[in-house]
């Protein structure tokens, strides 16, 4: 137990390396000079509040898939979405892109229905896909690699709007108009940013783990198109990639056995999709080895307020592990405590880097939009998050606030959607 305390030890000498690292990068990044993060220019400004009027989303990018309608206000208010929740399967996410883009396109339909959506005129769409993509405009974007296990083929290399266009109209729906493709980060924040001016970054950390923030176009060093209103563009960070981190024995046997090798280090150190293997490695590492150990469990465990922790018992129970002894039972809490901390750390360490290079001081106020389940649902996550900050900015982090965005990846990507239609 001491040495894997320290083998995941993210002191405070340790995040200040990680920041000075992570800008580094961010900076090679924006230069075109290659490294570790792609830093993607979105075509997309900050929004003013102003936007208005009724717009759909499609929310996709980890295991469920939403479509939504929303109504914006106009007044820094959006009304309460109609949403249609559907569960993606493992034969869509590996099999064609047809099949892929045709499941979509028939939960689309699905949503028209059940809402009655008229057929007869435009609706405009924001499409949020949540993946490395190098966007050409702010409705186009060519698919760069998969992440989080997806693997649908002929997808790869090809503009996704074009791929959901002829799928919608293979489904016979004539009158969507996809305007603006988004991260989900973006989407995170330009909803956030909708309601509280004084948000500027957006963060996801669920199934993946990404950010976004607005920086100048004249700090977007390889950026060579036209100018914009506001004289700054989102940039995808795309930080699931970072790979400037120590990184322990578990974390290279997780890497080597997953589908993307080399990839995507931050993300494996710190999504939903892994936490829960990293656990799995290490239990194994000690003998101990369940069925099957997933970051919801790790929630459930750290959770776990009773005394003999009786509720740990039962889990790990359902798990395989049927007689476990109290110090077991200790022992495994541990473990995912270890684990889910050093996450925390490693995301406040890069948000931190982030806020250092739009305001080095820390002068004002920063929101910073937060979501995914991992944020959401693990119980000490966010907490441990505003320390890591405490550490890092003392007094200062009491202008830092880390602020919940429920469903901002759907949300934000109508309000972009919205812009978007009135160019
Ligand atoms: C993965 C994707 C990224 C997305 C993140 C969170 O890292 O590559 O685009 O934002 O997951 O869903």
């Amino acid at each position: 137990m001491k040495r894997l305390e320290k083998e995941f030890a993210v002191s405070r000498t340790a995040m200040k390396k990680i920041m000075e690292a992570f800008c580094s990068e961010m900076e090679k990044g924006l230069a075109g000079k290659g490294g570790s993060l792609k830093m993607i220019p979105t075509y997309v400004e900050m929004p003013t509040g102003k936007e208005r009027g009724r717009y759909i989303a499609l929310d996709l990018g980890g295991t469920n898939f939403r479509v939504l309608e929303l109504a914006l206000k106009g007044d820094h208010k959006v009304g309460r979405p109609n949403i249609m929740k559907f569960a993606l399967e493992k034969k869509h996410m590996s099999g064609s892109a047809e099949l892929f883009f045709g499941f979509i396109a028939d939960c689309v339909k699905d949503f028209l229905k059940r809402y009655k959506l008229p057929d007869d005129r435009p609706l405009d769409l924001g499409f949020t896909f949540s993946f490395p993509i190098r966007q050409t405009g702010i409705a186009s974007g060519i698919l760069m690699c998969w992440t989080k296990g997806f693997a649908a083929r002929g997808v790869v290399g090809s503009d996704v709007v074009k791929l959901m266009n002829k799928a919608l109209a293979r489904k016979g729906i004539k009158n969507i108009n996809i305007s603006a493709l988004v991260n989900d980060t973006v989407g995170t924040l330009v909803a956030k940013c909708y309601e509280k001016p004084d948000c500027d970054v957006g963060v996801i950390i669920g199934t993946g783990s990404n950010a976004c923030y607005p920086e100048k176009l004249s700090g977007i060093k390889k950026w060579h198109g036209p100018g914009n209103r506001s004289g700054q563009m989102v940039i995808n960070i795309e930080w699931g990639n970072f790979n400037k981190l120590a990184v322990t024995s578990y974390d290279r046997q997780l890497d080597r056995n997953s589908n993307n090798p080399g990839e995507q280090i931050l993300e494996k150190m710190v999504s939903g999709m892994y936490l829960g293997q990293i656990a799995g490695l290490v239990l194994k590492d000690m003998g101990i080895e369940p069925d099957s150990f997933e970051t919801m469990h790790m929630s459930e465990i750290e959770d776990d307020a009773t005394k003999d922790l009786r509720k740990t018992r039962a889990l790990l129970a359902k798990l395989g592990l049927p007689k476990t002894s109290i110090k077991e039972r200790r022992l495994i809490r541990k473990v995912c405590g270890i684990i889910s901390a050093r996450a925390a750390r490693i995301s406040a360490s890069c948000i931190a880097a982030i806020l250092t290079r739009i305001d080095p001081d820390i002068s004002g106020t920063h929101t910073i939009a937060i979501d995914g389940s991992v944020f959401e649902k693990h119980p000490t996550f966010a907490n441990a998050m505003k320390e890591a900050l405490k550490d890092i900015f003392a007094r200062k982090a009491g202008r830092i606030k880390l602020a919940l965005a429920k469903d901002g990846s759907g949300k934000g990507a109508a309000i972009v959607a919205a812009v978007a239609a009135k160019r």
